[in-house]
């Protein structure tokens, strides 16, 4: 009785009853607050899809106007050392914010990079009272969580599915190419669970620059209320009950696990996408591919379809112009892409997911607001 005990007193003290609960997961369910004002359109933003869930963001709020700054202390060195993925989250939170602000009676007048003073100053939203349609992706705001669990793959994607999901954008810039047919996905898992071997092995990009991110306890979570869970890391539940109660996790078990998943995520993914922008360089194209994936990952929440962005090929392209190698993996990005006019930022898959995405935690409003 007391080894029984002792193992629900531990499951209870690492949250295992209390999944996405907590102060760390308030912000999923107030974020549609009863009060009016533009801080709602805070609420919805940082509840949007970011890299390694660093919540690299600050707002700057006035009645009129909400500036949208990036919070370079939240980068994750090795992993994105051009701090493109923090650009892309950037843009995800902007997506919120503007569905928000038609929810909330605003019109918005966007200005990106306003301030060529200041790098930070990524968005400025200028508000105005009026009626603005509101969009039905609002209320996909909270639904939405990245979906690491496999894929049905008796339900494929439809090309009607995907063209639906391309023609949401409309920026000439940012455009999606997709890996819908066995024989054009294999390459696509190949070669992102070669670059997971390769992330694994790069000791600074998985041991320091994600371990950095890595919420081991329920406690960690609580306080910090950013990174990644191993709630939100798509295992069978009895694998998660399990790891929350296990007094610790090894290196080397967290790194055959990431492998583990990695390749049945790549097996069973409905399709793949890789979204890429003409200058992989510019900030400004960052968060409008940004906006775009929030688009459609709010879309796809809407109708049944899970996503998964798996982008260490690219991390690993990034981490070989740092480190001087020959292009490997920015080879094998080429090559999918087969149009110079098109460099990739981001890839990923789709498809209709064996379990609902759990949620992952949040910082609260006030801790991202700047006097
Ligand atoms: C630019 C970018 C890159 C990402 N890369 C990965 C990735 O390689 N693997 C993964 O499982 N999730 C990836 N994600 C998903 C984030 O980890 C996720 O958005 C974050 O943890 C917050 O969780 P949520 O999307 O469920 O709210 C990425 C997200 C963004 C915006």
């Amino acid at each position: 009785m007391l080894v029984v005990g002792g193992g629900v007193w531990r499951a209870a003290d690492q949250g295992v009853f209390s999944t996405g609960e907590g102060p760390a997961y308030e912000p999923w369910d107030d974020w549609r607050t009863p009060t009016s004002g533009p801080l709602n359109l805070v609420r919805a933003a940082i509840l949007a899809a970011n890299p390694h869930n660093s919540q690299p963001w600050l707002f700057h709020v006035t009645p009129t106007q909400i500036d949208l700054f990036s919070d370079l202390r939240r980068n994750l060195g090795t992993v994105d050392p051009f701090l493109i993925e923090m650009h892309i989250g950037l843009g995800c939170a902007l997506e919120n914010l503007v569905l928000a602000a038609a929810a909330n009676g605003y019109t918005t007048r966007v200005s990106l990079s306003p301030d060529a003073s200041d790098e930070t100053l990524v968005a400025r939203i200028g508000l105005t009272p009026g009626s603005v349609p509101v969009s039905t992706l609002y209320h996909m705001i909270p639904l939405r969580h990245t979906n690491r669990y496999p894929y049905d793959t008796g339900h494929p994607v439809s090309l009607v599915t995907l063209d639906a999901l391309s023609a949401l954008g409309d920026d000439p810039d940012v455009r999606v190419f997709w890996f819908a047919s066995a024989l054009e996905r294999t390459p696509v898992g190949n070669m992102l669970v070669e670059a997971a071997h390769a992330f694994v092995a790069d000791k600074a990009q998985d041991g320091v620059d994600t371990g950095t991110w890595w919420r081991a306890t329920w406690q960690d979570i609580q306080q910090h209320r950013d990174g990644i869970t191993l709630d939100a890391a798509g295992l069978p539940d009895l694998t998660r009950v399990l790891g929350k109660m296990l007094p610790s996790v090894s290196v080397e078990q967290q790194d055959s696990s990431f492998l583990q998943n990695t390749a049945e995520q790549a097996k069973t993914a409905g399709a793949f996408g890789l979204l890429a922008i003409r200058n992989r360089q510019d900030r400004t194209q960052q968060v409008r591919a940004g906006q775009f994936w929030e688009h459609m990952h709010l879309w796809a929440t809407k109708e049944g379809l899970a996503m998964q962005p798996l982008n260490q090929a690219t991390e690993r392209a990034s981490r070989e112009i740092v480190l001087g190698m020959s292009p490997h993996f920015g080879d094998a990005l080429r090559l999918l892409v087969q149009d110079a006019a098109w460099q990739a930022i981001l890839t990923f898959r789709v498809g209709y997911s064996t379990h609902e995405g759990l949620r992952s935690p949040r910082r609260a409003v006030n801790d991202v607001v700047k006097p």
